[in-house]
């Protein structure tokens, strides 16, 4: 089983950016608890970052026949972007969304999610956890419907 990890804007600069509210793990540590969790679950995670839209959009697409699943922050574009929501959906995989903290606490703009209803669960507000459930919701998930 191989699961995409998706992590969109300023998600590089974790470790360093409001560790209040996201924690102290950078993005490489979080990766590595990924792959270490993956292993254990006999799954295979591949990571990928980008502070652009496109990017992200152009990853989805050439990725997706690899993959199982994917496991997706899309942090800012969660709330604006109508292409990758649709690249998600055309890709035809599965896909848990997740947040670090907790978008319902926070502004009114960050309630809204432009995948929540496309995704097979969402996990928010756990800080880096919520990818450790998000990768156990979504493994779950795909054993189930083998
Ligand atoms: C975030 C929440 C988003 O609203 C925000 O724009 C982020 C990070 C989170 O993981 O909590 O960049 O996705």
């Amino acid at each position: 089983m191989r699961i995409g990890v998706l992590h969109g804007p300023n998600l590089n600069l974790l470790g360093e950016r409001d560790p209040g509210r996201y924690g102290r793990r950078t993005l490489a540590e979080i990766d590595e608890a990924l792959r270490i969790r993956a292993a254990e679950l006999d799954a295979g995670v591949e990571s990928f970052q980008s502070n652009h839209e496109g990017a992200l959009v152009d990853h989805v697409q050439a990725r997706s026949a690899e993959l199982d699943g994917w496991l997706v922050n899309a942090a800012g574009l969660t709330h604006t972007s109508v292409a990758l929501r649709d690249a998600l959906e055309a890709c035809g995989r599965p896909f848990v969304e997740v947040h670090l903290s907790n978008v319902h606490a926070r502004e009114e703009f960050r309630r809204r999610s432009l995948l929540s209803d496309l995704a097979v669960g969402v996990v928010v507000g756990f800080r880096e956890r919520s990818y450790l459930y998000g990768l156990e919701g979504l493994v779950r998930h795909l054993q189930e419907s083998r």
